[in-house]
């Protein structure tokens, strides 16, 4: 048997009520916040990714899906190189640039729901397919814009009735702070290499700030006495955090601060956030995001200052699940026409149509079942109505209704079903 490669799931008829929910929701908020939704391709040229993300981080280094295709670029074949997308953020940047979409400083409120592919260790909640929500802020510097997408955020987790998680919040300021704290970061990483996890000695020299993301035991006391980011934030860094937490804290959002919040990829500068939950095992981010004010012009853009976040749906259904949000849908719905006389597909056809004309759900039989297995088989679909259509009903031109809830039988004339209330 040829199972779904490692990592990956098919959504079942059984579990898509869950996705069909989340989706709603989703609609239903970035409407309410006035977000337009946005669809790129799910490959890229790899550019896009490995300029963006960072060439030391996880994902470029050994998590992306490159395929190599020759391409008839200017009749002259040339080997291209594409990746399966990791993340949105750089595609929408690049969809932003390609099509001027921030042209004149104009503010894009986007969002976008989708597949993404990393491949790492699948264990629970974490796949090599995943997918994400996520919603971004383009053209604008302005702390309220930071507020703004993580409000969306917020609203959404509301929105789905997830009361308990935690925000953590932390600032890796403009270019100039984050090139200080590197060096002070990197000069004390480097005065206690020897102690060092081997993953981390190897970060202390190429991406020190992602130290002091290490949940390696052997780093933990060396990362608990490292220089803060907060020495090195420069007065605008120190501005625009203290701006968007006094925010958040008249708005009433509870948040926690962490000093070791540095995010998995490189694009970020000020704001950086996550988003936890208890309900989930060691995968305990569900969202994530923050501000990438250099990502336009490291993709050939203008400079283009800009914020958001994505959240990750399986593990949304995760929380979901353990907080047991999805009822089983037992409602009566729809029509199931019970095909008695076999000679007259027509005639069931064109009452479907007829039924689905008016907006109803209908059915039948595709089996040439008999009576009673079609009835039994109406009952199991739990449809509201069942029609029957056999030799008695077309000689006296009438329908046979049944509502199946209360059990009342009707008859109604081929002429009246078109008036008739279902
Ligand atoms: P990220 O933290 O890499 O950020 O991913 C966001 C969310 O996607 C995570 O919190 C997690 O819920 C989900 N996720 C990531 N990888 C996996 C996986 N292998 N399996 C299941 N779920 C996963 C970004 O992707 C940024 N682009 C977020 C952003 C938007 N920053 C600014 N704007």
């Amino acid at each position: 048997m040829i199972k779904t490669p490692r990592g990956t799931k098919d959504i079942l008829p059984s579990e898509i009520h869950k996705w069909q929910y989340l989706e709603q929701a989703i609609k239903k908020v970035t409407n309410l916040f006035s977000y337009q939704e946005l669809r790129t391709p799910i490959f890229e040229h790899l550019e896009v990714f490995s300029r963006s993300i960072g060439e030391q981080t996880d994902i470029v280094n050994k998590e992306m899906y490159v395929f190599e295709k020759m391409t008839n670029a200017d009749s002259n074949k040339k080997q291209e190189l594409f990746a399966l997308r990791p993340e949105m953020t750089a595609a929408l940047v690049r969809s932003a640039i390609e099509h001027n979409l921030s042209a004149q400083g104009q503010i894009q409120r986007l969002w976008y729901y989708g597949p993404f592919f990393r491949y790492e260790r699948p264990q629970a909640g974490r796949y090599r397919q995943f997918h994400q929500f996520g919603a971004e802020c383009l053209a604008t510097p302005s702390p309220t814009a930071d507020i703004e997408v993580i409000n969306l955020a917020i609203r959404l987790i509301q929105e789905l009735g997830i009361n308990k998680y935690e925000l953590l919040i932390n600032s890796l300021g403009n270019k100039e702070s984050r090139a200080n704290y590197r060096k002070t970061l990197q000069s004390y990483l480097m005065d206690n290499i020897d102690n060092l996890s081997v993953t981390s000695k190897e970060r202390a020299d190429k991406n020190p700030l992602r130290v002091l993301d290490s949940k390696d035991k052997e780093d933990q006391e060396i990362i608990a006495n490292a220089p803060k980011i907060k020495g090195s934030l420069d007065q605008e860094s120190q501005d625009h955090i203290s701006n968007v937490l006094e925010t958040l804290d008249s708005l009433g959002v509870n948040y926690t601060v962490d000093e070791k919040l540095v995010r998995g990829l490189d694009y970020y500068s000020h704001t950086v956030f996550e988003l936890r939950s208890t309900e989930l095992g060691s995968q305990d981010s569900f969202g994530g995001g923050g501000r990438y004010n250099e990502l336009f012009s490291q993709l050939g853009g203008k400079d283009v200052p800009a914020v958001g976040f994505a959240m990750g749906i399986e593990r949304l259904i995760m929380i979901l699940e353990k907080l047991d949000k999805f009822k089983q849908d037992d409602s009566y719905k729809g029509i199931y026409l019970v095909n008695a006389c076999k000679e007259k597909p027509a005639l069931i056809e064109k009452t479907l149509q007829k039924l689905r004309n008016k907006g109803l759900q209908a059915t039948s039989d595709v089996l040439d079942r008999s009576l009673k297995a079609q009835f039994k088989d109406s009952g199991k679909r739990m449809s509201k109505w069942t029609i029957v259509i056999g030799d008695d009903e077309l000689a006296t031109e009438q329908y046979q209704i049944k509502n199946m809830e209360s059990g009342e039988q009707i008859k109604v004339s081929f002429a009246e079903l078109d008036s008739f209330e279902f």
